[in-house]
């Protein structure tokens, strides 16, 4: 049985739980090898459009190819709760869109769905709910608002911003989502709306001090073209395993190494003579 929604929002390291253990995955295989892994939850997040699709931004993706991502990660049967995105757009011109939208990828196969901002988007939250969807939230850095933002800026850095984060995270708490990402804030920011709410926060660029933390996939692995961002910590560099796999085979190919005997199939009698 996968990790239910109300199972994490009842984790809390100030109540002495372990950290919430989030990772992206957009596919079957990653979502095998992150589930293997022993993750709390694998998050098919709109990171996708840039760390798969090469975009700069994630105001891209529909609905569509958000789910046809979910189905996949679905497909790995993953003891992780597996939370979609909802993308750009999908739950901003009303609350019966988004109530639809949110259904498209749960039965794709998400148990719950994320989306970006606070009090702007309570009804939203609400209308959700009420349709039985569990909802993560996420403050702070969010990516959606990169127009808004005028790029990719650490947020709530003035004592104002970091009161109305605060105010945010709680009236998305008193709404009733389950659990809220904390992206691109100061650590003592992290720390302070962690620290207001009784439902977990997990945190990206966030500091030590959330409830658990979330990376991207490619970021965490080295698989990004692009120098990381300060939070990342890359664990391995698979980027360069696998051009050194893939040379290996073209060097193989060229000098007819590959295949060998024993890697073709045999042929029948009747074709030898
Ligand atoms: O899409 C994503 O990967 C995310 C994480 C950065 C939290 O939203």
């Amino acid at each position: 049985m996968s990790l239910s929604a109300p199972a994490i929002r009842a984790r809390k390291r100030s109540r002495g739980d372990a950290p919430l253990v989030m990772v992206t995955a957009y596919d079957e295989p990653s979502a095998r090898y992150a589930d293997a892994a022993g993750v709390d939850i694998i998050l098919v997040g709109d990171s996708m459009a840039n760390v798969v699709l090469g975009q700069t931004d994630t105001l891209h993706l529909s609905v569509e190819e958000m789910a046809h991502h979910v189905a996949a990660v679905a497909a790995a049967h993953p003891l992780a709760h597996v939370v979609a995105d909802m993308p750009w757009m999908s739950y901003h011109v009303g609350w019966a869109d988004a109530v639809r939208n949110a259904a498209v990828l749960v039965r794709s196969g998400a148990q719950s769905v994320k989306l970006e901002g606070g009090h702007e988007r309570l009804e939203v939250v609400r209308a959700l709910l009420d349709a039985e969807i569990p909802v993560m939230g996420h403050l702070g850095l969010t990516p959606q608002s990169v127009l808004a933002f005028g790029g990719f800026k650490v947020q709530a850095k003035s004592r104002e911003a970091a009161k109305l984060l605060v105010e945010d995270a709680l009236l998305l708490q008193e709404v009733g989502v389950y659990a809220i990402v904390i992206e691109g804030v100061p650590r003592l920011v992290g720390s302070e709306v962690t620290a207001a709410l009784e439902i977990p926060t997990i945190g990206i660029g966030a500091g030590p001090d959330t409830d658990g933390q979330v990376l991207v996939f490619h970021d965490l692995l080295g698989m990004t073209s692009r120098k990381p961002a300060r939070f990342v910590r890359q664990y391995a560099q698979v980027g360069e395993v696998i051009t050194d796999a893939i040379g290996r085979y073209a060097a193989d190919v060229r000098s007819g190494a590959f295949p060998r005997e024993d890697e073709s199939y045999s042929n029948p009698e009747e074709l030898t003579h």
